[in-house]
């Protein structure tokens, strides 16, 4: 388990999921779960949180993949590997091993499934998962001069009969296998049956699972997710979904344990978002920002609420910072410093202009310095206010003394400002 959830008590922890669990009820996520994952030991673990998320009331529509496991057929067949510009060419060994690989897949799936939805002594209300012939396909053809033959492309998903399994709670489980009206069957991209299962079912969330661990901000936009492309093999499929209308797409790294659950039900989340919606985001500050910074704080600064900074300093200090943008304009703040301790960071600077308060601004302010602290290696934040210790104690931060400071702040603690010091583990 990670050393931020270790931190928690599993009080704390239904205190904090509590008001996401109302939040999620009755909304549609789609939760993309790749071959390479099926694999793994801590498969079965995703599988009992993905039955947590359904008996929780959220609709859940599984997808998952199965590259290693036709190629890992063919091999054993002695049979060839054909890809053409990141595409499979299925010809019949490949569709035969497709078929047998989604058969086995689907099967482990259900069995897991079926017994972390209805433990003993669980209440005769029986959640299923449904599995079905959902989606229809049709042959992605010759491209380029190359014959794709088996390898389809989605032509329909039915969305009255999905719907109809979501409305009785069940979770409905889709395999990466299309059927023509004509009898023939194609192999799909499972990231393209995620994407556009979600854009029929006009899905709320799309969770992507990644094999590989996910290195990338807590929030990007879709322009912004563009300069991340090379660095992560998902980032494309998820620009394409973005561009057809799937509000949000979050990608988690599978292999840590609960990630589903924590990037759902608590404050700091665990992945990474990425948003269609650009018209206001957190991301860091620029030397284009400084005015905008300016603006929020002095009347803050002049009430004595923060530390007066001149300019200069700011200017000297802009990589600390983190603002939130709404539609060109700069409403919130805040700065994460180092400290003598290089476990230990310093919040500061917080701020959100007064029209955009308490609407959880402050608090998308607070999970971005904690991961950015986190991606540092640290272990602690420091805060030291001196009007604002309710908000934070309400965010996991706990009274400490000056002693407990690292050098350099207890050497210039202002006795006279007799700010409350604070500390929040990570
Ligand atoms: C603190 C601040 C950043 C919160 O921003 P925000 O976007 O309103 O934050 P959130 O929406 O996440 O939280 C709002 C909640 O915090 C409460 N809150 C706001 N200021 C508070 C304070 N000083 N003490 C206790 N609670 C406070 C609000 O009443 C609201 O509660 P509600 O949801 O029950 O109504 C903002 O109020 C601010 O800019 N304050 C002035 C600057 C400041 O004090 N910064 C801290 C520097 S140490």
């Amino acid at each position: 388990m990670p050393q931020h959830m270790l931190n928690r008590t599993s009080v704390e922890f239904f205190r904090e999921a509590s008001p996401y669990i109302h939040k999620h009820r009755d909304k549609i996520f789609v939760i993309a779960l790749p071959g390479e994952v099926v694999e793994q030991d801590y498969f079965r673990r995703i599988l009992q949180d993905i039955a947590i998320i359904a008996s929780l009331g959220t609709r859940v529509v599984l997808v998952h993949g199965t590259r290693p496991q036709i190629d890992n057929r063919l091999i054993s067949r002695g049979q060839a590997i054909r890809f053409h510009n990141s595409l499979r060419i299925t010809d019949d060994a490949a569709l035969l091993a497709a078929q047998e690989a989604c058969g086995f897949v689907r099967i482990q799936i259900e069995n897991i499934l079926t017994q972390a939805l209805n433990p003993p002594g669980a209440s005769s209300n029986r959640q299923n998962v449904i599995s079905g012939n959902f989606v229809s396909a049709r042959p992605v053809g010759v491209l380029d001069g190359v014959d794709y033959r088996h390898t389809g492309l989605i032509r329909r998903v039915s969305h009255n009969s999905i719907c109809r399994q979501l409305e009785q709670h069940h979770i409905v489980l889709l395999s990466p296998l299309g059927y023509s009206p004509t009898g023939e069957a194609y192999n799909l991209r499972y990231e393209q049956l995620a994407i556009e299962t979600a854009q029929a079912l006009q899905a709320d969330k799309v969770l992507l699972l990644s094999p590989i661990p996910v290195q990338l901000p807590a929030e990007l936009t879709l322009e912004e997710a563009g300069q991340f492309r090379d660095q992560h093999e998902l980032i494309p499929q998820i620009m394409e979904a973005l561009q057809h209308k799937v509000g949000r797409v979050h990608l988690l790294d599978a292999s840590v344990d609960g990630s589903l659950l924590m990037e759902l039900y608590t404050r700091d989340g665990i992945g990474c978002m990425i948003a269609a919606d650009a018209f206001e985001v957190v991301r860091l500050a620029t030397v284009d920002d400084i005015k905008g910074i300016m603006e929020v704080i002095r009347p803050l600064e002049d009430a004595g609420t923060l530390v007066k900074r001149s300019r200069e300093q700011i200017e000297l200090e802009i990589s600390k910072f983190q603002v939130i943008e709404r539609d060109k304009q700069i409403i919130g703040c805040v700065a994460l410093y180092d400290t003598a301790d290089p476990k230990i960071g310093e919040l500061a600077c917080l701020a959100v202009h007064p029209h955009y308060r308490a609407a959880n601004r402050g608090e998308r302010l607070l999970q971005n310095v904690v991961k950015v602290a986190r991606a540092q290696g640290k272990d602690q934040l420091l805060i030291l206010t001196t009007q604002t210790n309710e908000w934070f104690r309400e965010r996991g931060f706990f009274e400490a003394h000056v002693d407990d400071l690292p050098a350099n702040k207890r050497q210039l603690y202002n006795y006279k400002r007799n700010s409350k010091v604070m500390f929040k583990k990570l």
